[in-house]
């Protein structure tokens, strides 16, 4: 199989302001359910900054992401759960929501982008160091990924944009999942070249990739998951380590 990674609007209330970074607003995501009895709804508001960096905004990855998550909410309580990448991090706020403890993560090189995070967190309701725990974590660099907690899952919204820098996130995977034996990796990504491929980098590192299908992610919150990819193609890949598949 190869993991080829070739490569809007939704139901989210926009509330724009005006500050000294531009234009700034809040994007409110909306997840729900009516197929049990009692209703039940979460809604995340998101500080976006559109003329910002990659990690200003909320790409069409993260929301995705985000319903899967939440439509399997049970599993997530004590869960502990690392998002790489974070940007808005809209997923990782949804699984701390969710019962979960998350640590989100972010280049140690963009305070900004950190402190953003953070943003995202206080608005809504989880207080870093706290409820929430946010970090410097460079992929490639492991020397932070000694200071993490145990996990049970790694997740990331699209991270493999830069084919140049896929070795760095895949070497922080094996890496994660070596020191985490039985946890798993579970990312969207967005399809931007039919060159790109991560199949030898999984071989070379003994990762197992398997697609998550996708069809009925986001109907609990009667979301089409088309609404949030705006014409792009999105998938989800589960990453576990090879020898993990033997044993089980
Ligand atoms: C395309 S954005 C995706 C953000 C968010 N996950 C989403 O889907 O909305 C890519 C994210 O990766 C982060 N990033 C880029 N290079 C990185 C690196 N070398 N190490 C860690 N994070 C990095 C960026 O700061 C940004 O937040």
């Amino acid at each position: 199989m190869r993991f080829h990674m070739n490569g809007g609007s939704d139901d989210n209330e926009i509330v724009a302001a005006t500050g000294s970074e531009g234009a700034a607003h809040i994007r409110k995501f909306v997840f729900s359910s009516n197929e049990r009895s009692v209703n039940e709804r979460l809604e995340i508001k998101i500080p976006e900054i559109l003329q910002g960096a990659y990690s200003f905004y909320t790409w069409p990855s993260a929301p995705i992401l985000a319903h899967f998550l939440w439509e399997r909410r049970q599993s997530l309580v004590c869960k502990r759960i690392l998002e790489l990448g974070a940007g808005t991090a809209l997923p990782g706020i949804v699984a701390a929501k969710c019962g979960a403890q998350v640590v989100l993560s972010d280049s140690c090189i963009l305070p900004k982008s950190l402190a953003h995070i953070r943003k995202s967190c206080v608005a809504n309701q989880l207080q870093p160091g706290v409820d929430i725990d946010v970090v410097g974590l460079s992929w490639g660099l492991l020397n932070s990924v000694f200071r993490l907690p145990p996990l049970d899952l790694i997740i990331a919204a699209d991270c493999f944009y830069d084919p140049t820098v896929f070795e760095d996130i895949i070497v922080t995977i094996a890496f994660l999942l070596e020191r985490n034996r039985g946890a798993k990796f579970i990312f969207t990504y967005q399809e931007r070249s039919a060159d790109w491929s991560i199949e030898a980098l999984l071989k070379k590192w003994k990762l197992h990739a398997a697609s998550i299908n996708m069809d009925e992610i986001g109907k609990e919150s009667g979301i089409d998951l088309l609404e949030f990819m705006g014409g792009h193609t999105i998938h989800m890949l589960e990453i576990t380590l090879v020898d993990q598949l033997v044993q089980t």
